[in-house]
């Protein structure tokens, strides 16, 4: 009961949150004496690698992700007993799982590049399972696994998605250039604002050198538009009030008189 539980719960959780972390595996080289039915038959035979990674307690053993969820893997002829591929073969799993974990690696034949079919288990040559320890690192753990007829030695790590960063690769960040921001992103995953943009996502244009913060505004970079009341290249001169004809301002709509002037708007002559 506690073990179903426990399985019914992994089931949930896996399917709530996002694949964020990628395990990626390099075989180096498997040899092998075996070869299965399927190419006992065919003279165009070839070989994929399919990895798995199983969530596992005692015999309770739950598949978490396999490379062949997300496409194919390259394929290998398998004309020699002895084959190195390098390109890595990738895994996207839920980071939260990191901590010990099994990773299966299985070997196939096919009949053709694009057939990685799993489902005829004659087909599979031979396959390790073994515990690992994961933890994210940009560093490649090396691993050899011999067995009755197979030799495979691979290396593995962990790393984050794209876009994904941080620690637990939680923090996301990817490049835009759109309405909604302006930026890229360096190395530790932050916002990187292209010139002439500002603010936490990028998306705040930079207005005209000198434009005033407080009465001027843009809404593309390098404009200067000013707010009722305002005025001039830099939105930082007052409008005296209409009509004002020999005063000044110091707030909008004042019309503060010339030495010589008076009246509302300033248009009678001292004297007159
Ligand atoms: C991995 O988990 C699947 C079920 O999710 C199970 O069928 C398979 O046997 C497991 N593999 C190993 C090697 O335990
Ligand atoms: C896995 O490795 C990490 C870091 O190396 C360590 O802190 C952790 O205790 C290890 N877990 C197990 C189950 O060995």
């Amino acid at each position: 009961m506690a073990q179903f539980l426990t399985y019914f719960l992994v089931l949930i959780s896996a399917q709530l949150v996002k694949s964020s972390g990628v395990f990626e595996l390099k075989v180096h080289s498997f040899t092998t004496t075996s070869s299965s039915s399927v190419c006992k038959q065919s003279s165009e035979c070839k070989g994929f690698f399919r990895v798995c990674l199983n969530y596992t307690q005692d015999v309770f053993s739950y598949r978490l992700a396999c490379s062949d969820d997300t496409g194919l893997t390259g394929t290998f002829s398998t004309d020699q007993s002895s084959i190195s591929t390098s390109a890595p073969i990738t895994v996207p799993f839920n980071l939260k799982w990191l901590g010990t974990v099994l990773v299966i690696v299985e070997a196939w034949n096919t009949e053709s590049s694009n057939d990685q079919s799993t489902e005829n288990l004659n087909s599979m040559i031979s396959h390790f399972a073994t515990k690992r320890n994961l933890t994210l690192g940009e560093k490649w753990s090396q691993d050899v696994h011999i067995g009755e007829q197979s030799k495979l030695s691979f290396s593995y790590r962990v790393v984050c998605d794209e876009f994904f960063y941080g620690d637990a690769c939680s923090d996301f960040c990817r490049p835009r250039d759109d309405p909604f921001g302006h930026f890229n992103c360096d190395a530790a995953g932050n916002r990187i604002c292209m010139p002439e943009w500002k603010g936490e996502y990028c998306a705040e244009p930079i207005c005209s050198p000198g434009c005033s913060e407080i009465h001027g505004y843009c809404v593309t970079p390098g404009q200067c538009m000013c707010l009722y009341g305002w005025q001039g290249p830099r939105c930082d001169e007052c409008m005296p009030y209409p009509g004002c004809m020999h005063g000044t301002c110091k707030v909008p709509w004042q019309c503060t008189c010339d030495e010589g002037w008076r009246g509302l708007l300033c248009d009678k002559g001292q004297n007159v």
